[in-house]
């Protein structure tokens, strides 16, 4: 069976990234989590105090060569954690600092082209899955298998709630749905690759479904693909 390219589009906690590793595993392809490079380059801004929006490209290009972002798999959490510069960041870049700053920072253009570079690089190969806003429409528009997922904002964020207090984390509900209708806005609407559901894509609204249901879903598209091609 050829390996092909998954790519995994959507709005911000539709759980792209839990359908993603699921598949990924299932199928023994590569995963990349394209929301944590972007979140890795915002943690970079942070904590060296730089305001993106004031860097010329070329500055934005000597920023990012300072940068090197990888994945390890965690096998006693059975998650694949980032790290930046060498440095275990996977904690870091879900904070609320990260998550208020990234879609800003995301909209750069500069810094866009080299994660999309970075991106391309990944799945030279094939055989990878990769979740993110744009991997359908910009990064591999030839992808073999693309997916648009969505679920109503209520729902989403009360997912999030339940997951952030799972971790003892109390967090405001409505702040949570606040915050999730914010990064669909901007994520939507920002100039540069804004979020869009690729033509030949397929909507998953997961509102209804647990991660089993989907998992099953998406494996019997999968199927479907790969028998299709080898029918054509
Ligand atoms: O998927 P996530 O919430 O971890 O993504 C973090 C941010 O990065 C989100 O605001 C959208 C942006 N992003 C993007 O612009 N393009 C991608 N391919 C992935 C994420």
């Amino acid at each position: 069976m050829q390996p092909i390219i998954i790519a995994i589009d959507g709005y911000s906690s539709c759980g792209k990234s839990t359908l993603a590793k699921a598949l990924a595993k299932r199928l023994g392809y590569s995963y990349m989590d394209t929301g944590a490079m972007y979140r890795a380059v915002t943690l970079f801004a942070i904590q060296h105090q730089i305001d993106v929006h004031e860097l010329s490209d070329a500055e934005i290009d000597e920023m990012v060569d300072q940068i090197q972002i990888t994945f390890s798999y965690n096998r006693d959490k059975e998650i694949s954690e980032t790290y930046l510069n060498g440095e275990n960041v996977e904690a870091l870049i879900r904070g609320k600092e990260v998550s208020e700053m990234v879609s800003l920072v995301s909209q750069q253009s500069a810094i866009r082209r080299r994660m999309i570079d970075l991106q391309r690089r990944a799945g030279k190969n094939k055989g990878i899955v990769l979740d993110g806003r744009d991997i359908g429409t910009v990064v591999f528009p030839d992808a073999e298998l693309k997916l648009f997922m969505t679920a109503k904002a209520n729902i989403r964020a009360e997912r999030r709630y339940q997951e952030l207090k799972a971790k003892g984390q109390e967090l405001d509900f409505e702040e949570i749905l606040k915050n999730i209708e914010e990064r669909d806005f901007n994520d939507t609407n920002r100039k540069e690759h804004p979020l869009r559901k690729a033509e030949d894509a397929i909507v998953l609204d997961n509102s209804t479904m647990n991660q089993e249901e989907q998992l099953d879903w998406v494996m019997n598209l999968f199927y479907n693909k790969i028998n299709g091609d080898l029918k054509s």
